[in-house]
């Protein structure tokens, strides 16, 4: 199954996540705005939401998922070397987000911010796996974090009913001899325009657009990613992808001929939380036991930019 390709031996050994308490239902947005449950679920697969409230910042909930992965991993924070926080609603424009979630955890690690909106998580595990793989950092904390609530104009249909807010984490850690992590990272020659959101919002969105390179891209990138390994769908346990709408999910499934069960699915239970969406995608999983000790899963990120991005790695 290894290809000759000249790959780090790096694993996941622990993911958590956390999401605010405030739950917010397609049918508590609709008393608000000009949309319904049946609207949003059939078109996006949501049916619901969490909302941080204005005390609660990215920094705190990157935290709390950052914590749960310490502790699952078993793992104390002295030996973590290395912190990279993907997201594009920083608490403040510096200092960077990772320094204040290095402040919170009581760490004196590196720290920094990598934004890539929703590709955000698989951007930073390649940064992060590839910086493991010189020797110079063998425990690192990767975060996905996001609080879209404060980038949204709630009266906006098009967006409002798309986002939530929430974090994972995994720790990253070098494991000689283990499974190769495996990145591919890339991006549209066009398509900056499509999905923006200036430093303080609110978030513009050419749905169809999105929806089009989202459907095209998970398509490719799953190909792309097992040509170069040289893998079949059945070496992969599970194929985790950004939970951005059902139907991309759906429509690459059907056009590849892979069971939709090979995918894993939330969205339903907490929107788009973009570079969160992945890593709380993960962490769950892996409550669930759809993910166990050994696999190799798939991890494919994509959104603004238009960027994307596809990880094949191993689990502990
Ligand atoms: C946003 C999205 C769900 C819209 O679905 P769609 O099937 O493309 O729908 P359209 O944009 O064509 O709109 C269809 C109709 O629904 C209306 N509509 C849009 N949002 C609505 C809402 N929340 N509730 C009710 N009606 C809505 C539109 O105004 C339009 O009405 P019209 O036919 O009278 O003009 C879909 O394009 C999508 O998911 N795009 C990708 C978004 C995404 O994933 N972004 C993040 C990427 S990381």
């Amino acid at each position: 199954m290894q290809s000759a390709l000249n790959l780090n031996g790096v694993t996941i050994t622990g993911t958590g996540f956390y999401v605010p308490t405030s739950l917010l239902t397609n049918v508590e947005l609709a008393a608000s705005l000009d949309t319904s449950d049946e609207w949003i679920s059939q078109r996006t697969g949501i049916r619901q939401r969490y909302i941080a409230e204005a005390s609660t910042d990215t920094s705190d909930l990157a935290v709390a998922a950052a914590a749960q992965a310490l502790s699952r991993a078993h793992l104390s924070l002295e030996d973590v070397d290395l912190i990279v926080v993907a997201t594009s609603t920083p608490d403040y424009a510096f200092p960077s987000t990772a320094m204040l979630v290095k402040q919170k955890l009581g760490s004196r690690a590196p720290a920094f911010d990598l934004s890539a909106a929703c590709s955000g998580f698989v951007y930073a595990l390649s940064v992060s796996s590839d910086m493991m793989k010189s020797g110079a950092y063998h425990n690192a904390l990767v975060i996905g974090a996001d609080k879209f609530s404060k980038i949204i104009d709630w009266q906006d249909r098009n967006t409002a009913v798309l986002f939530g807010d929430g974090a994972g984490a995994v720790v990253l850690q070098s494991r000689p001899g283990a499974f190769p992590c495996f990145s591919l990272l890339g991006s549209e020659e066009r398509g900056a325009e499509a999905l923006t959101s200036p430093v303080t919002g609110p978030i513009t969105m050419q749905g169809r657009e999105v929806f089009k390179f989202g459907v095209r891209i998970v398509e490719s990138m799953l190909t792309k990613a097992l040509e170069t390994l040289n893998l079949s769908i059945d070496d992969i346990a599970l194929i985790i992808p950004h939970q951005a709408n059902i139907r991309i999910i759906e429509s690459a499934a059907g056009k590849m001929n892979i069971p939709l069960d090979k995918f894993f699915v939330n969205i339903e239970n907490y929107g788009n939380t973009s570079a969160a969406s992945i890593p709380i995608a993960l962490a769950e999983a892996m409550e669930q036991k759809l993910v166990r000790s050994g696999d190799i899963v798939m991890l494919m990120g994509f959104g603004a930019g238009l960027a994307w991005g596809v990880q094949v790695i191993q689990i502990a």
